[in-house]
């Protein structure tokens, strides 16, 4: 009898939260590592979200509450829905969630049986990907190419649908990329949908970037596209927006009330109920007149940082970087350094055990971290599946400026280091 059941195996992770333990090692012994990998806003959360939840935690607001959410807040998103998406939504429709997170697992586990084909994202945020094949469904992977700014077209989509799909996940602004799809991008993707998915498939739209976007665009969700309302998964939260990673609350908005029930009763299932003081703060970060021009500040501070280092890193040799439209992170692609430093001669060299945990981004990554002290993400922390020949990094901007150029420069340093870099795979440790 094994320990673990097979299930187990096949559930993913999220790196991010795994790199942890290696850049704790690496500071361990006396180096200060720059840290480029993180997915939260450098910011504290407002003033007035704070001051509500030591005032709800002081009225006693600390007790079972409803696990769909409480309803002054599930009103209060509704409200904002309306108002941003041109939609006509009520609080019955809401589902509050410990983060933006848990509606991931929930939707793929409500909406599919074994078999059912769920489109995702690649590069795309690793839930998506690492749930798939625990629940029996099948992974239909959306590659979005670095030519099309990490978008994808109606007609790339459409030859991903079949009969079988039940479920599509898009997430623009996008987590790693931060690419954003137009306005019209998006109808083409909604004709498509509605013209060739059964009327039961699902679009999941993750918008929690919905506030951090640049050059003067506004959010767009596809659920504004008539018609696409009575099929999508309205996804966001407070996390990025607010930069409260810590408070997790996140929602979702359902096409039916009779949906937003099932999503409750996974709630009680899993965690009974989501902390009422952060609720309380919640509702307060949606109803304070502040928090509009709070958001668009932060949203600058990244859009300024984002021109900078985008220059910086185009300016590595080997190294080529979209200019994302909003979230806070780069994407570069890094084929050209890793093939002067011998990255894909070194992975050549590799055995096959250690060869399927590794890429040579990951070779890269852990290169860097380890022998230049800067943390990033490798491409395959964004899904895995048919990335073989696909040599990216995430950057986070969620940095000061120093630190930032800082981190730039140690990765143009590494890059420079082929001694350094032999050195590091035949030692043989830390590789991924
Ligand atoms: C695209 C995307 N969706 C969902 C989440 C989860 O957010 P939360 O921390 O609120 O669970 C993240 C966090 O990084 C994300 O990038």
């Amino acid at each position: 009898m094994s320990l673990f059941a097979d299930r187990n195996k096949i559930i993913g992770t999220e790196n991010a939260f795994k790199i942890g333990p290696h850049i704790a090692k690496v500071e361990a012994s006396g180096t200060a590592v720059v840290k480029l990998n993180l997915g939260e806003p450098d910011f504290s959360a407002p003033e007035w979200v704070k001051t509500e939840v030591i005032r709800n935690i002081q009225l006693d607001n600390s007790h079972y509450c409803d696990p769909k959410g409480v309803l002054p807040l599930r009103e209060a998103i509704a409200g904002q829905i309306n108002a941003t998406r041109k939609l006509d939504v009520n609080a019955e429709q809401v589902c509050v969630f410990p983060g933006g997170k848990p509606s991931i697992g929930f939707a793929q586990q409500i909406y599919c049986n074994p078999g059912d084909e769920i489109i995702y994202p690649s590069p795309g945020f690793p839930i998506y990907e690492s749930f798939i094949r625990y629940i029996g469904a099948v992974p239909v992977t959306m590659h979005l190419e670095e030519e099309q700014n990490f978008t994808i077209s109606a007609g790339q989509l459409e030859e991903l649908i079949s009969p079988r799909t039940k479920l599509i996940i898009l997430n623009f602004p996008s987590n790693p990329t931060g690419g954003v799809t137009t306005k019209d991008q998006l109808e083409g993707l909604a004709r498509v949908i509605l013209d060739k998915c059964d009327p039961h498939t699902r679009v999941y739209s993750d918008e929690i970037y919905e506030n951090i976007i640049f050059d003067g665009r506004t959010h767009h969700s596809i659920a504004s596209v008539p018609g696409m309302e009575k099929m999508t998964i309205i996804s966001s939260g407070f996390s990025k927006s607010f930069a409260w990673t810590g408070g997790r609350i996140g929602y979702a908005v359902l096409p039916t009330a009779e949906e937003a029930n099932a999503f409750k009763n996974m709630n009680i299932n899993y965690f009974s109920c989501i902390p009422p003081y952060n609720q309380a703060g919640a509702t307060e970060a949606l109803k304070n007149p502040a928090s509009g021009p709070w958001m668009a500040e932060m949203a600058q501070t990244f859009e300024k940082r984002r021109d900078v280092i985008v220059n910086m890193l185009n300016d590595v040799q080997g190294i080529r970087c979209q200019t994302p439209g909003g979230a806070f992170y780069l994407f570069p692609n890094i084929a050209g350094l890793c093939e002067r430093l011998g990255v894909f001669d070194a992975m050549g060299t590799l055995s096959k055990d250690k060869k399927i945990y590794t890429s040579p981004s990951t070779l890269f990554q852990m290169f860097a971290l380890y022998s230049h002290q800067v943390a990033v993400m490798d491409r395959r922390s964004f899904g895995a599946i048919g990335t073989e020949n696909k040599h990216f990094l995430r950057l986070s901007i969620a940095a000061d400026i120093e630190s930032l150029k800082d981190g730039v420069r140690r990765l143009a340093a590494a890059g420079d280091d082929r001694v350094g870099f032999q050195r590091f795979v035949q030692k043989g440790e830390n590789l991924f």
